[in-house]
């Protein structure tokens, strides 16, 4: 069986499409007005982003139109140099690195925002998801934003998935057939999104979208919130 780097690798080389558009659910909190979503949309312009597994770089666009200096990452040179022929294509400065959730290639304090559209709960071997959180916690500035979403019940990926405690579950069924054998972390509820993430980050705002897409079933949660101002004590900096 492929593992998850090669799996993604040759899924973005053979699906490299020419033309990229953004993630609804990112166009909502990003441009959008909620009564329960805390977040200034004065603060954009200028502001350094990290888009976490930046995948084909669909986001990229709306990304720059909303004014935004954009970073990236990807798990393989081939995914990055694929992200760097589409960027130039589009007429998109970024930069862009190789690096994964737990190894995020940039110093400390240095994001306003990050985004993890769809990427931030893939949990490598060896490691646990309190280990991507104190990362991304790391490379935000204090108070820095963190847009993710994440895996909620009901969706087909975690469809016969395996427990193996603590919220991570190992993938069996992915209907793409993309991610068989990666460990991903789930989430039950708002309260465990919460709970999870408050050890480095704050005022939570959670949003939760169901949607199926000709049988395949596609839910998750929706979370914007803060880096705290004490989550990434000085003497436990790298
Ligand atoms: C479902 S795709 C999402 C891509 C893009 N963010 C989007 O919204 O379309 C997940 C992406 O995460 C990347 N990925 C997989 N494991 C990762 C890890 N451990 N750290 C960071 N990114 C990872 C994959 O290469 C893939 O491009």
């Amino acid at each position: 069986m492929k593992n998850v780097k090669e799996s993604y690798t040759d899924f973005h080389v053979s699906h490299n499409p020419k033309h990229v558009y953004p993630s609804e659910w990112l166009i909502r909190t990003l441009l959008g007005n909620y009564p329960n979503l805390s977040l200034d949309k004065n603060k954009y312009n200028k502001a350094r982003i990290l888009d976490a597994g930046f995948g084909d770089g669909r986001n990229w666009p709306l990304l720059r139109n909303a004014g935004f200096n954009i970073h990236g990452l990807e798990i393989t040179e081939k995914i990055v140099a694929l992200g760097l022929e589409r960027a130039d294509a589009l007429g998109i400065p970024v930069i862009l690195r190789l690096g994964t959730n737990s190894a995020i290639p940039f110093e400390n304090d240095y994001f306003d925002y990050v985004i993890a559209s769809s990427s931030c709960y893939y949990v490598d071997k060896g490691e646990t998801f309190s280990d991507n959180l104190k990362e991304y916690s790391r490379v935000l500035k204090p108070e820095g934003v963190l847009i993710a979403t994440l895996p909620a019940p009901g969706g087909s990926i975690l469809d016969g998935c395996l427990d193996l405690g603590d919220g991570h579950v190992e993938i069996r069924n992915d209907p793409w057939g993309l991610r068989n054998g990666y460990v991903f972390r789930q989430f039950k509820s708002e309260e465990d999104v919460a709970t999870t993430f408050s050890p480095y980050f704050d005022s939570f705002s959670v949003g939760h979208c169901c949607d199926n897409f000709y049988g395949v079933q596609i839910n998750l949660f929706l979370l914007v919130c803060r880096k705290k101002p004490a989550a990434f004590p000085a003497d436990e900096k790298q």
